[in-house]
């Protein structure tokens, strides 16, 4: 805690980025506001925009900043200022399919929160667009795009669309997704082409069409929603949903080793039974205490917590992570 004349009590933060990530002080402002909202600090930090800066971006050096924040406590404000500074999201573009809802709905507001420019992409436009106004409303950078993702020339589209209105995507979150609760013997061939073509021709197609614009910028952080169904059995799913999940963890692992030398990470993420229209509308009552009776954690997971984990892969802090697929289900799989 030190004392200045003019902000009073204060605690120091000093942040070291590189010329690339700061445009402008206003970018150093918005760095310091947006720790301030970080949700893990969410309680304990309150900033009061009192925030000096010094750049010498000009000189194309890299730049300490020093920040100066009332409020709050000391390890709170380094810690969550300096993870703010390093996650290196800040400015880039990211694409989320099925954006409009759910699971996706968290990430591109969590990206968006952490500074990234974000594609809200879905076949519904109308709740794409939504997700999109509530993101530019508090501040951040996105924009709406319809697309259906088991489409390849509307995605070939919308990667274009993207690059036009927005940039060059440095991050694809591969979310969209459908569920059929049919049993086994019930399956018809046109269902199982509607969820294999969703789940897993959606993925290839937005990997086919972004992949090789990261492999020119030789960066890229690509994150594959799978499922905990990819490693076992659905609990709300029929097998064609399983079958899905399974097919994009192998997606995941192949492209990992491929792009690799490209410095592009591929990573999938296979999420339990999480609180979504998905999983409402695709289950009884009774069915859904079944399924959380089958969960260590006593709980479906929130898709805020799931955005935490898709948060990190996109980061920088997750660099040497690649090719693998991460859990995280309350415990499901120990059961
Ligand atoms: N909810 C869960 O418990 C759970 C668990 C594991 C994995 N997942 C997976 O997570 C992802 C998100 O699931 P959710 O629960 O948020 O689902 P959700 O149904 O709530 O949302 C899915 C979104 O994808 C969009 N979408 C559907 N088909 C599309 C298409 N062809 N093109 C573009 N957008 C399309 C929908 O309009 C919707 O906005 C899915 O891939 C799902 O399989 C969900």
């Amino acid at each position: 805690m030190e004392y200045h004349p003019k902000v009073g009590k204060f605690h120091r933060a000093t942040a070291v980025l590189t010329p690339k990530r700061l445009t402008s002080n206003c970018n150093l402002i918005a760095l310091a506001l947006g720790a301030a909202y970080d949700p893990v600090f969410h309680e304990s930090v309150s900033v009061q925009s009192r925030i000096k800066c010094s750049t010498r971006q000009d000189k194309g050096l890299v730049n300490p900043i020093k920040i100066y924040l009332r409020g709050g406590s000391w390890p709170a404000m380094g810690l969550s200022l300096s993870h703010a500074a390093i996650l290196g999201i800040e400015n880039r573009v990211a694409i989320v399919t099925g954006a409009g809802q759910g699971m996706g709905e968290a990430f591109a507001k969590i990206l968006a929160k952490n500074g990234a420019m974000v594609a809200v992409a879905d076949i519904n436009i109308e709740t794409a667009k939504k997700v999109y106004s509530e993101i530019t409303e508090r501040g951040g950078s996105a924009a709406a795009f319809k697309v259906d993702v088991s489409r390849s020339g509307e995605v070939s589209s919308l990667v274009a669309d993207v690059v036009a209105r927005l940039g060059r995507p440095a991050i694809l979150v591969n979310n969209a997704g459908v569920l059929r609760p049919t049993p086994f013997r019930e399956i018809t061939e046109s269902e199982w082409q509607t969820v294999m073509r969703v789940n897993v021709d959606g993925v290839f197609y937005c990997c086919k069409h972004v992949v090789p614009l990261m492999v020119e910028t030789r960066y890229g952080k690509i994150i594959n929603i799978s499922s905990t169904a990819g490693k076992s059995s659905s609990t709300f799913g029929g097998l064609h949903y399983t079958a899905s999940k399974a097919a994009v963890l192998g997606i995941t692992r192949h492209l990992a080793r491929e792009l690799a030398q490209f410095n592009v990470n591929v990573n999938a993420v296979c999420p339990g039974s999480i609180d979504t229209p998905m999983v409402r509308h695709n289950s009884t009552p009774e069915r859904l205490r079944e399924g959380i009776a089958k969960i260590p954690w006593g709980r479906l997971g929130r898709p805020e917590e799931v955005a935490e984990l898709v948060l990190f892969l996109a980061s920088d802090s997750s660099s040497y992570i690649t090719g693998a697929s991460i859990d995280i289900n309350g415990g499901e799989l120990t059961v």
